[in-house]
């Protein structure tokens, strides 16, 4: 094993580069990532009240094979395990969701004290193995009482979210330097309000558009309260899985297809984000469908309070043309006349193109428009019809391509001039994976749902690897 490299990082450009080595900035930071749901179990354990996502799990036909994350991987109950697997990943970073109907059950109110208990042990348990805690508060499990009273589409949503920032950040403030308000706020109001595949189920364009604002709200207002309770120091960040776009043909149509596109699935976000404003092209598109009214004087400004740090989750890229979509779409309105062909080459159990080169354009995009925001790439990873051999062992050759490309990617980007200061492994443990339910694993451990065994791959020991020697090798 190479050594890891003590030379200082460089700002942006110029690495380190030793040998056969793609050697990562010094501090950069190695990472696994994992939400409540898919993982903890313990659905009914310490006053955890449902969330939409236990409800919506349970209504038949929602989730394949009818799983749902009563049990999941049994986090709850194994922590301290999964926190020494990533101690031998040599791990730098872990990336956790907080489940918010376990510490502030119903969605109002004091916090349980048994619910935040859990997570004073999983962070204690990290920091005891020199481990970073990354938080996210909010990846997609709404309390079920918060949409029984309207969920995203209403604004109170935003200010019932501001309040349970205020309390986890109360309990473990002192020990998480880094945190992000919301996961994937494009998935939780356009898979879950728009077209219906995620929870809460709903299938309404203007509610989607509603619940993309609030959330906006929901993030400017949990930040101002977490930059007030935090201390200085304290990284507050938001993940967006933001669509790398490229138009299927070169022609005008296609290009202004990819505008569309853009403006409702990253610019919705981006823009009262980091510039306090709505996309323009987006309100006029819907103008006729939609009466933004919704949006109040004051929020825009609210949804772009400071924040240190912008998380990316990237897969793959979209190809997108001018006409008609063939399948119902998870777009909203403004989409209605813009068709997606699949990208071209191997896929994923997801069936999703593998495609390193969309996550470098993402990145440079962002240096290009976001110069000073230092980036996190908060999830990246690949599913993949794993199982465990005769002689117990996980081979997942595919899965190590897939990560060794976009971590070439990542290296690229940051020769390039790309403020990137760490990547997330998804996912840490095969898990719950949301309407396709355990059928799909994206993890670098190995779980038999059967028996929780846990069964380190190929890959964990590959990411271990590049973790060690601080790069890739060549
Ligand atoms: C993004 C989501 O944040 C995560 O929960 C999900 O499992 C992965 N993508 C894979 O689909």
């Amino acid at each position: 094993m190479t050594a890891v490299d003590a030379r200082p990082a460089t700002a942006t450009g110029a690495l380190p580069e030793t040998g056969t080595v793609l050697r990562f900035p010094t501090g950069f930071r190695w990472g696994t990532a994992t939400a409540a749901y898919q993982i903890e179990g313990g659905a009914t354990e310490d006053g955890r009240t449902p969330s939409i996502w236990d409800t919506f799990s349970r209504t038949p036909g929602k989730v394949r094979n009818g799983d749902t994350g009563d049990i999941a991987a049994d986090h709850l109950h194994r922590m301290p395990d999964d926190v020494r697997l990533m101690k031998e990943l040599g791990v730098t970073d872990y990336r956790f969701s907080v489940s918010w109907s376990r510490v502030q059950p119903t969605g109002r109110g004091p916090a349980v004290e048994r619910g935040l208990d859990f997570y004073r042990r999983l962070v204690d348990e990290l920091l005891a193995a020199g481990i970073r805690p990354v938080a996210t508060l909010y990846h997609w499990d709404l309390p079920q009482e918060l949409e029984d009273a309207g969920g995203w589409p209403e604004r109170d949503t935003a200010h019932r979210f501001a309040e349970y920032a205020g309390l986890v950040a109360g309990a473990l403030g002192d020990r998480v330097p880094t945190w992000t308000t919301l996961n994937e706020p494009w998935c939780a109001a356009f898979l879950g309000y728009g077209n219906g595949v995620h929870a809460p189920g709903r299938t309404s364009d203007l509610a989607a558009l509603r619940a993309a604002h609030h959330l906006n709200l929901a993030h400017g207002a949990g930040a101002r309260v977490l930059r007030d309770l935090l201390p200085d120091t304290a990284e507050i960040s938001l993940t967006l899985n933001l669509h790398a776009l490229r138009p299927l043909t070169d022609t005008d149509t296609d290009r202004d297809a990819v505008r569309r596109i853009d403006a409702v699935a990253n610019r919705i976000f981006l823009d009262p984000v980091f510039h306090g404003r709505l996309p323009q092209d987006l309100v006029e598109d819907t103008a006729e469908v939609t009466d933004w009214s919704f949006v109040r004087d004051g929020d825009l400004e609210v949804a772009s309070a400071p924040i240190d740090s912008l998380g990316i989750n990237y897969y793959s890229p979209s190809v997108v043309s001018a006409g008609a979509s063939e399948s119902p779409s998870p777009w909203a309105g403004a989409e209605q006349h813009v068709a997606f062909t699949p990208a071209a080459g191997p896929r994923t159990a997801m069936d999703w193109p593998v495609d390193a080169n969309g996550l470098y354009e993402l990145l440079t995009r962002l240096r290009d428009e976001l110069p000073s925001v230092p980036l996190l790439v908060t999830e990246n990873g690949a599913a993949y019809d794993d199982y465990a051999d005769p002689e117990g062992e996980v081979h997942d050759p595919e899965r190590v391509a897939y990560l060794d490309a976009h971590l070439s990617a990542v290296h690229r980007a940051i020769a390039d001039g790309v403020d990137v200061r760490g990547y997330f492994l998804w996912s840490l443990l095969d898990n719950f994976e949301w309407a396709y339910g355990y059928s799909k694993r994206f993890g670098i451990v190995h779980v038999d749902f059967a028996s929780q065994r846990r069964t380190a791959k190929d890959s964990a020991r590959w990411y271990a690897e590049v973790i060690a020697r601080g790069g890739l090798e060549r």
